[in-house]
């Protein structure tokens, strides 16, 4: 059993990774719209992921006897100015999800759960590769603003091979 104030961090956090699916399926959507099929992909793939994290919550508050509370996901964006306009703000919206994770972290040690504080470790890592595969794109998208030519193409077929 898990405390009330850890319950109601860990639901917050699992609400907070459906929404960030559903910020990525927009992505996804305004990348369609463009013909950038290849980063539609990734972030259809990126999408999934994040129910992932949402479900691993998901379980582990059912695992802990707690009440799972499903909230209603406010609507994300749906247009951006450009390709890089788009990855910058997933790059950034993965460093506020981060510092979501370092605070429950610092939760689960002041409530002395130890149990949580080992499940978010978990989720620690994988910011890590969330922020680095985000901005990895970034700055391939920064130079390829300032390529001429079909570096653009180049990079969205890169990203349509992203196989998970
Ligand atoms: Fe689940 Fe990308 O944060």
């Amino acid at each position: 059993m898990i405390c009330a104030k850890i319950s109601k961090a860990l639901n917050e956090q699992m609400n907070r990774e459906f929404f960030n699916s559903r910020l990525y399926l927009s992505m996804a959507t305004y990348f369609h719209s463009i013909n950038l099929e290849g980063a539609a992909h990734w972030m259809e793939l990126q999408a999934q992921e994040e129910t992932g994290h949402a479900m691993r919550l998901y379980k582990q508050l059912l695992e802990r006897g707690a009440r799972v509370t499903v909230e209603a996901i406010p609507a994300p964006s749906q247009e951006w100015g450009s390709p890089l306009a788009a990855f910058q703000d997933a790059y950034k919206h993965e460093c506020t999800v981060s510092k979501q994770f370092d605070a429950l972290v610092a939760l689960a040690r002041a409530e002395k759960d130890n149990a949580t504080e080992i499940f978010l470790q978990w989720f620690v890592t994988e910011q890590v590769e969330e922020e680095a595969s985000t901005d990895a794109v970034v700055q391939r998208l920064r130079l390829a603003e300032k390529a001429k030519g079909g570096a653009l193409f180049m990079i969205d077929r890169m990203l349509g091979e992203r196989g998970k």
